[in-house]
């Protein structure tokens, strides 16, 4: 926890080979209205998706979170055209993508992997996750079938999302006893969704040396701040969050309040002090998938690594997010 993380030093995914920088892409906003799960963002164009990719890759962030489910491939296959557009070099980033479980068997986790590879114009998959827990098939079973596809080098490494403690746990012992290891669970966290800390997947994943990826790190935008200072109403399918109430945003405002202290301190944003905080909480576990729907968010998200908070004013964010729960 806290200020002796250098968070601009690209951190070990698990216990691979692999170095990513602390905060990868998140591009569900890339599904561009395909699926039921698509369409919770608002519609992008592509040239939109390219401009965004190139401010990511500009940032310094070195890799992207996809999956299947995010448009039934279209985030994948938007993502691989915005690549290819701007000739980005295949070896300087990393895609992390997912295969979708539900009713489904680990038979088709095996066999639908070219499709995914198709979607991503054949870019190397560098992490594949298993979306979340419920599938035909059980852990052991979907774990030895990533093992094959680990053998078979169509995947660089096996991880999963979504996964209790104990399931991650399982995860990762059936991995290892095929010779391999879970390299990372994705996972809900932010600031104002802490469970993880209490609910032993934390302090798993670190005895274990599993990278955990946090999802909604900004609460989809709520700690940006700009929906506490009235300059932003939540669209789409936000309107009818809870998270969104008039009462959290009441509830919420004083740690908003210090968070704004501390981007004038820091002379960043509010959303840049928000995933520096997720990014510093503990050592080099846990890295940050910030989405963005334009390509200035995704720059300002790109500059909330090369900094850190100090272990007070971490401590001082913490304890406010506490009060709130
Ligand atoms: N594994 C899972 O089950 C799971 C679940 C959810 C998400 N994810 C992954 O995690 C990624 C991120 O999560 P998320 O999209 O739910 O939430 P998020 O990253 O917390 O919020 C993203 C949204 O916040 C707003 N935003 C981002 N940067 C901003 C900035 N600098 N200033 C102002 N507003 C900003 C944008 O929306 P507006 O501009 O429209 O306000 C953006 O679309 C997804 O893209 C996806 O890859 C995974």
């Amino acid at each position: 926890m806290g200020s002796m993380t250098t968070p601009l030093d690209r951190r070990r995914l698990g216990q691979s080979e692999a170095s990513w920088s602390p905060i990868g892409l998140g591009t569900w906003q890339f599904s561009q209205g395909h699926g039921l799960i698509g369409r919770f963002w608002p519609t992008l164009t592509q040239d939109y998706i390219t401009a965004i990719v190139k401010a990511t890759v500009d940032g310094g962030i070195s890799w992207f979170d996809t999956a299947e489910a995010y448009g039934r491939g279209q985030s994948e296959r938007a993502l691989a055209m915005a690549l290819e557009t701007l000739h980005v070099d295949v070896d300087t980033i990393s895609i992390a993508t997912k295969w979708w479980p539900l009713l489904r068997s680990s038979h088709h986790l095996q066999h639908s992997i070219g499709a995914r590879l198709q979607a991503l114009n054949q870019h190397p998959i560098a992490l594949y996750q298993i979306h979340q827990p419920f599938a035909r098939s059980s852990i052991e079973s979907q774990m030895r079938a990533m093992a094959s596809l680990l053998d078979h080098g169509l995947i660089k490494q096996a991880g999963v999302s979504n996964f209790t403690a104990s399931q991650m746990v399982l995860a990762h012992r059936t991995l290892k006893s095929c010779g391999h290891a879970l390299a990372s669970n994705q996972v809900h966290y932010n600031l104002l969704h802490r469970n993880i800390e209490s609910n032993g997947i934390l302090a798993n994943a670190r005895e274990l040396g599993i990278s955990l990826i946090a999802y909604s790190p900004l609460a989809q935008g709520l700690l940006t701040g700009k929906f506490h200072q009235g300059t932003a109403s939540p669209r789409g399918f936000r309107r009818w969050s809870p998270q969104f109430r008039p009462e959290v945003l009441r509830t919420t405002a004083p740690l908003i309040r210090a968070m704004q202290d501390l981007a004038e301190r820091y002379e960043v944003e509010v959303s840049q002090v928000a995933l520096n905080w997720v990014i510093t909480s503990a050592g080099d576990t846990v890295f940050a998938i910030p989405g963005a729907s334009s390509p200035k968010q995704a720059a300002a998200n790109s500059k909330a690594m090369g900094w850190a908070l100090t272990h007070d004013e971490w401590a001082m964010l913490s304890d406010l997010s506490t009060n709130f729960r």
